[in-house]
């Protein structure tokens, strides 16, 4: 695992030199009791009373296409008390679901009953409203760790907090952290899908349980068409399948098991990285396609794993889309990385292999099988040359330049116990202020040996490039010394962003345009369990003066 690795900042010197204190700080942690903990030649922690799917059998359960939900009635709109905005109403609630043929009913928090919850297929300008209701159960069946912030013993267990990401939403319906709902509370959202076609996906954002109650399961998907999507005449239908990827663990019951560390009075770890990865919901499942084009909508919603994904024959497919919607033009690819967070937007054609079976997979893991129909059939769908232009925003157009870093503070054996945004805990002072319709690039430095994939709610931006950094030099001297020329992002990144990989040793500087709305909002690490122990800070967007 790449934690293991010699940090930067040591605990320490870190409290040598800092005045913040927490006690977080002095808890040794390291994941789960060495006792049953044995480590594979991949790094791979096992433990005793976990199941190893790969005693499954494969591809005997069908890929679920998660249901479109359906509007229950029309609501007057927060922003035009005359107009009528469709109105949803989604519960989270428990229940228990099959993840495998051979599998007892796994225990989960669901929207709407399913995992993922239930999909919305939406047009762009058209805004609507979703009541989200907090039927969870009065206790939590994961590992609450009290002193981790926002997570003390005197708040309810049982908090939730939906947040639509990569949605432009006001800062009452963005699903703050702090503006959580307990069971039997409900809140009514109002989204004004003012923005481009995309793939959004909401999921629960609550203030120091955000990775607990991610991983038991409340996430779900949110698309965003126009006018501009829907003329390409790209694969749509039955031949647009969103897959939801959620690396997981389970006990040998076919339980969720979620690893705590030794001290059981803090059993927060630092990462989590599971063996079994669910799609839509399942282990190893199989969908049926025909031999032509298929789009496909994909979302890494693990709590900590980047995908790489590619397929069994090696084919070749085309990225057509990033986080927020479509490239200029098709990226011919055989593999591609989706960090946490982020989405990606595939084109595959499955014409070549009549009658064949072809591997989703990411690194070792098995995905899924596409299981391809003999016969030809005329494929009605287009893959065109050319999709969205995306407007490079030129450097001149910032008006402010920061400098963030990504911090991660170990204990003296070496183990991560804080992770910070710029030496900064939540509640401190909001730091970052951007003036409302402003463009500013945020050069995020990471001196640390992990990837981080970095999220700011609200806006969508571009990629400006990456450059490797000499982070010693940069911790004693605060002196910048770069070890490479500043690389451009690739083409399949270089259309609109909301998570961008903010990579090891390197400053990668991103450029934003401020719009939408004025308030606080949050950026943070969507590795949860780096959010959750403070690699998040609000923001905030004010108003030109
Ligand atoms: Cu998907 Cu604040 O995150
Ligand atoms: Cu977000
Ligand atoms: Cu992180």
């Amino acid at each position: 695992m790449s934690l293991k690795g010699p940090k930067l900042i040591s605990r320490r010197k870190f409290l040598a030199s800092s005045a913040l204190t927490t006690t977080a700080l002095f808890a040794s942690k390291s994941l789960a009791g060495e006792s049953c903990l044995a480590s594979t030649d991949t790094g791979q922690l096992t433990f005793a009373t976990e199941m190893d799917p790969n005693t499954l059998a494969k591809f005997v359960d069908p890929l679920p296409i998660p249901g479109r939900v359906n509007p229950s009635g029309y609501r007057p709109s927060p922003s035009d008390a005359k107009a009528k905005l469709p109105y949803y109403r989604i519960a989270m609630r428990h229940n228990e679901l099959k993840i495998h043929r051979d599998l007892k009913p796994t225990r989960m928090w669901t929207y709407g009953g399913s995992v993922p919850g239930p999909m919305f297929d939406t047009r762009s300008r058209e805004g609507l409203l979703v009541e989200w209701a907090n039927e969870l159960p009065a206790q939590h069946f994961l590992p609450i760790d009290h002193k981790i912030h926002g997570a003390e013993a005197d708040k309810p267990p049982v908090r939730a907090v939906v947040h639509m990401h990569g949605a432009k939403a006001r800062p009452e319906s963005d699903g703050y952290p702090e503006d959580w709902i307990v069971p039997g509370e409900s809140v009514l959202y109002h989204y004004p899908n003012q923005q481009d076609a995309a793939m959004l996906w909401y999921h629960d954002h609550a203030l120091g349980i955000n990775r607990l109650n991610v991983y038991a399961g409340l996430v779900g998907t949110f698309f965003v068409r126009d006018q501009v999507e829907d003329a390409l005449n790209l694969p749509k239908g039955k031949f647009e399948i969103p897959l939801v990827i959620l690396d997981r663990l389970f006990t040998k019951d076919g339980q969720l098991l979620y690893p705590v560390s030794t001290d059981p009075g803090s059993p927060w770890v630092s990462e989590v990285y599971g063996n079994a990865i669910l799609v839509n919901g399942k282990l190893f499942p199989y969908l049926n396609v025909e031999p032509c084009k298929y789009r496909l909508r994909v979302l890494n919603a693990s709590n900590g794993r980047f995908c790489h994904l590619s397929f069994s024959n090696n084919a070749e497919f085309h990225q057509i889309g990033t986080d927020q919607g479509l490239l200029s033009a098709p990226v011919p690819l055989n593999s591609v990385v989706v960090a946490p967070g982020e989405r990606v937007d595939l084109v595959i054609d499955f014409s070549q292999e009549p009658g064949g079976t072809v591997i989703l997979k990411s690194d070792a893991f098995t995905l899924m099988q596409f299981r391809i129909s003999q016969g030809k059939v005329s494929d009605e769908s287009d893959l065109p040359k050319s999709l969205r232009p995306v407007q490079r925003i030129p450097e001149s157009q910032a008006v402010t330049t920061r400098l963030l870093t990504l911090d991660e503070y170990d204990n003296s054996a070496g183990e991560p116990v804080l992770m910070l945004l710029n030496a900064s805990h939540w509640g401190m002072p909001i730091t970052e202020k951007p003036i409302l319709n402003s463009t500013e690039i945020w050069r995020l430095m990471n001196p640390s040996d992990d990837s981080h994939p970095i999220h700011l709610h609200l806006v969508r931006f571009q990629i400006l490039d990456r450059r490797r950094y000499e982070p010693w030099l940069y911790q004693r001297k605060r002196e910048i010394r770069y070890l490479g020329p500043a690389i451009p992002p690739e083409a399949s990144e270089a259309g609109w962003k909301d998570t961008v990989r903010a990579d090891s040793r390197t400053i990668t500087r991103i450029i934003v345009p401020f719009e939408g709305f004025v308030g606080r909002y949050v950026w943070h690490c969507h590795i949860l369990e780096h959010e959750d122990n403070e690699m998040m800070r609000p923001y905030e967007i004010v108003a030109a003066s």
